[in-house]
């Protein structure tokens, strides 16, 4: 495989961000767009809770000088989940995401990022299938990966991972996956003496490995990404039903911080960031 694209370095993407460190603002979750119904707005529901509770407040500070009892209530509640839920996936257009459409519209060259949040609102995952573009088996000159670890579909490539990097806290589109060729650095991973595809975090230079199950293969982060565990039905539907691994950037408790995302998770697709010119 060869690499001509102008500017990039044998060592991009490293080289890029040590000459020019990204401005992203670290620790700031974008939320996963997801399409409203029509005649609908996508309300923001922590927003407007603490609004209401605000204005709760205010009405009491009004009526009889409670100040300490609405500064209490002013407070955003503490949320979260118990447990982990089973969430059904939903592709980008509303439909229940099948193994079948995975494969079809997705596999390791797919550069937009594909995302799902999980399993709490504004917490996104990337959404990969690794299966070589041309359908037959992964080899050195084939990049890709079959059997991947908790991988779902017909030769086990399809993975989650959060999208949120384990050093401090960029998320995607800052952290983005790499395909095959976008840079010319390649590393060796269990899998491949020369992987060329990987999760690259833009802010300080974190790599992943997607193939083995999100493990680092470089720093500062040490820590892997949490992996989401899917699970198939018999139609091929889709379902995110845990977190693996260390919990979520920012986050004692991947459970907690935020509501839950529900009974479904609609994918959403965005631009990656890469800093090799493509
Ligand atoms: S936030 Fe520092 S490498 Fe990702």
């Amino acid at each position: 495989m060869t690499f001509e694209l102008p500017g990039c370095s044998p060592e991009c993407p490293f080289g890029a961000s040590r000459a020019g460190p990204l401005s992203f603002e670290v620790g700031q979750i974008h939320r996963v767009a997801t399409i409203p119904p029509a005649g609908t707005d996508d309300v923001d529901e922590t927003r407007r809770n603490v609004l209401k509770l605000a204005g709760v407040g205010a009405i009491i500070l009004a009526g009889g000088g409670l100040a300490a009892a609405s500064i209490q209530y002013v407070q955003p509640p503490a949320v979260g989940l118990t447990s982990y839920p089973k969430v059904q996936l939903i592709d980008v257009n509303g439909k229940p995401l099948t193994v079948t459409g995975v494969e079809a519209e997705y596999n390791v060259t797919t550069a937009p990022l594909v995302l799902f949040n999980y399993p709490l609102r504004n917490e996104p995952n990337f959404l990969l299938n690794l299966a070589p573009a041309n359908g037959a088996a992964p080899s050195l000159s084939n990049p890709g990966m079959w059997n991947a670890p908790g991988g779902v579909g017909t030769h086990g490539s399809i993975v989650a991972f959060s999208a949120i990097c384990q050093h401090l806290g960029c998320p995607a589109p800052a952290i983005s996956y790499y395909p095959p060729g976008t840079c010319p650095k390649t590393f060796a991973t269990p899998n491949s003496p020369a992987q060329p595809y990987y999760i690259h975090c833009s802010c300080h230079g974190s790599t992943y490995d997607p193939a083995n199950s999100a493990s680092n293969l470089t720093g500062p982060a040490v820590l892997p990404l949490p992996q989401v565990t899917l699970v198939t039905d018999d139609a091929g539907n889709i379902y995110a039903t845990s977190l693996t691994g260390p919990p979520v950037n920012g986050h004692l408790n991947s459970l907690q911080g935020d509501y839950g995302v529900g009974t479904t998770s609609q994918l959403a697709k965005e631009n990656p960031i890469y800093l090799c010119p493509q």
